[in-house]
């Protein structure tokens, strides 16, 4: 039977939930806004229509559950994340959770149960950008949330405790967003592929094999602050030039190895005026690769070239780490059934790895993952730029289904 299934309606929903941002003109959602709180109310409407039964759970995720034959039954988990970077597109992260929610309504208007529940979670925070510790949503699902983050805080000094009890939420409750594993079957994300592959193989989904583990660090240059027309050259102990020396020692380390990448993406100079010498500078270093040892000795290496050219500038380095995430490899059963679907579907079969970090990392601490990637122009992503055809929207959507339509969990290895 053709499936009932309306791409149209899938980017429909990805340009209301765009709307639903701190600032007309651009897309920012970060998590426990109020605009997280408002896309989330779209998406549990949107659940409600297709058929589940709705709640948020308590750190702020939106989840929607579809019964299977039997009520009760452990789920198959499908989603992905409903907060945005700064300036962000449209469809990373909604794009997953719009199009598992149309493969659900697919299900109702076919009055089809399967032999497993289905459920659709919009993760509340996989981003990262408002506390800096990402993954916060699926962790809590994963039951691998760490109470210190509760301590975290805002730009504003607001802490992730405070920002919850505004949100109405209760952090002393956060443990109750754990899943258990026998409710869990396995966690598959569609996502855009926020890269150029599938583009230039000319193909329309992928099936991701791994996630590449990341590092995240705070980085803090200590010098010492002064007046800039009085302090000689030489006896300067400038943080900001220290800074900049590192922020290069970042890219070289990182442009001598294949596939390890190495990105500085915020830096903050104090005080931060045009006649003082910086006397601070804080900023972040992400480091990623596709094989944890890789990762490892680049980060060793790093610290090493870091601290010698602090060293050498009389300048005082500190390094904190804010989050590490191993390799998540996919799993080869999922995997497989990801490419049955792909191919039934009458695709070209690709596997491809994902540069990017999504909430299988997290998820993998409670049940197998797998994921699917939908090509997006030009690999543009974290960028108002993100686009995606309405083709390929399709394409995903019908793999989606139809791997959906035929999963079985007993294939599990
Ligand atoms: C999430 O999008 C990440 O890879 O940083
Ligand atoms: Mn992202
Ligand atoms: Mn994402």
């Amino acid at each position: 039977m053709t499936p009932v299934l309306r791409a149209e309606r899938i980017l429909d929903r990805c340009d209301a939930l765009a709307r639903c941002s701190e600032a007309t003109g651009h897309l920012t959602r970060v998590y426990l806004s109020p605009e997280l709180r408002s896309a989330s109310q779209l998406v549990l409407d949107w659940m409600r229509e297709a058929g589940m039964s709705v709640r948020t759970d308590a750190i702020g995720n939106v989840i929607g559950r579809y019964e299977g034959a039997q009520s009760g039954a452990p789920a198959l988990m499908l989603g992905s994340h409903l907060d945005t970077v700064r300036d962000a597109g449209k469809y990373d992260g909604m794009l997953g959770v719009v199009s598992a929610i149309e493969c659900v309504a697919a299900l109702t208007a076919r009055e089809l149960r399967l032999p497993f529940a289905v459920e659709v979670i919009g993760f509340a925070d996989e981003e990262g950008v408002r506390f800096g510790s990402t993954l916060i949503g699926s962790r809590a699902v994963a039951g691998t949330f760490e109470p210190a983050t509760l301590d975290a805080s805002d730009a504003r000094g607001t802490t992730l405790r405070e920002a919850l009890r505004d949100y109405g939420l209760d952090p002393q409750r956060v443990g109750e967003a754990a899943r258990r594993r026998d409710q869990v079957l396995a966690y598959v994300e569609l996502h855009i592929e926020q890269g150029p592959v599938l583009e230039s193989l000319d193909l329309p989904v992928g099936v991701v094999t791994a996630i590449n583990g990341a590092t995240r660090y705070q980085i803090e240059i200590e010098g010492i602050a002064g007046h800039s027309g009085t302090v000689p050259m030489h006896l300067r102990h400038d943080a900001l030039t220290a800074a900049a020396q590192c922020v290069l020692a970042v890219e070289a380390r990182a442009c001598g190895e294949a596939h390890l990448v190495a990105t500085v993406g915020k830096l903050e100079t104090m005080p931060g005026a045009i006649n003082v010498i910086p006397g601070k500078v804080r900023f972040t270093l992400d480091l990623r690769a596709p094989a944890d040892e890789q990762r490892q000795r680049a980060a060793r290496d790093l610290s090493d070239s870091l601290q010698a050219i602090c060293g050498e500038r009389g300048v005082a380095l500190t390094m904190t780490t804010l989050h590490e995430n191993a390799i998540a490899g996919c799993a080869p059963w999922l995997m497989q059934q990801l490419d049955a679907a792909v191919t039934a579907q009458g695709y070209p079969l690709h596997r491809l790895p994902s540069g990017a970090g999504h909430d299988g990392m997290a998820m993998q601490a409670l049940c197998d993952i797998g994921m699917l990637f939908v090509r997006c122009k030009a690999g543009i992503s974290h960028n108002p730029a993100e686009a995606v055809t309405l083709g390929d929207v399709e394409a995903g959507a019908r793999v989606l289904l139809r791997f959906i339509e035929n999963f079985n969990p007993e294939q599990e290895s």
